[in-house]
């Protein structure tokens, strides 16, 4: 990847599921440090030390299944509900809005235009210092889905074959 970076053939370097741990390694042992390195980021898994740890090495944290794949009953919370509400907006564009403001990137997935067409209309309104801190309650600082720090997890990813 870095020669391609260095012969101009790509812009960037991205990286996925890289924890602290692991990234600092990967930017001590190599040249060039990745510009974004894409996480499970939602309000139930927020990853604000880990938000901290990236800004402070130049790495941009982007969020993958930032509605948590609708996991845990994600548009139905109660608290969302009641933010969504109040600005006359859906849960989903709440949480879009929301990780945005931390400056977080977001690549959320639909399969109807309808809502990918929703999902990028977040730019007409801003959540107050009151309602993005109300909503850092609901973190549990776990994944919905699986850890990438456990070995076996770490092996059965490994094994499979790319389909790109
Ligand atoms: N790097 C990684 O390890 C990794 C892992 C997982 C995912 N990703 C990437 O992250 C992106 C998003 O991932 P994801 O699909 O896992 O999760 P997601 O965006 O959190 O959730 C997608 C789900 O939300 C629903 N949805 C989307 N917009 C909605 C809206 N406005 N209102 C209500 N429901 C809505 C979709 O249903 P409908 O389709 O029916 O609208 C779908 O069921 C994808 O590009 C994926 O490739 C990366």
């Amino acid at each position: 990847m870095e020669d391609l970076y260095k012969e101009g053939k790509v812009r960037a370097i991205g990286v996925a599921n890289f924890q602290p741990d692991r990234l600092i390694d990967l930017i001590i042992n190599n040249e060039i440090v990745p510009a974004i390195n894409q996480i499970e980021t939602h309000p139930f898994h927020q990853q604000t030390e880990t938000q901290k740890f990236l800004q402070e090495n130049n790495v941009q944290i982007e969020s993958w299944g930032p509605f948590a794949e609708g996991k845990n009953n994600m548009f139905q919370n109660e608290l969302l509900i009641s933010i969504a509400q109040k600005y006359d907006k859906s849960v989903a564009r709440v949480i879009l809005r929301w990780l945005t403001q931390r400056g977080v990137i977001v690549i959320p997935k639909s399969l109807r235009k309808e809502r990918i067409v929703e999902n990028f209309n977040i730019f007409d309104f801003e959540l107050s210092a009151e309602d993005m801190e109300a909503i850092v309650s609901l973190d549990t600082k776990k994944s919905l889905f699986f850890d990438h720090r456990d070995p076996e997890m770490v092996k059965w990813l490994g094994n499979r074959k790319l389909d790109v």
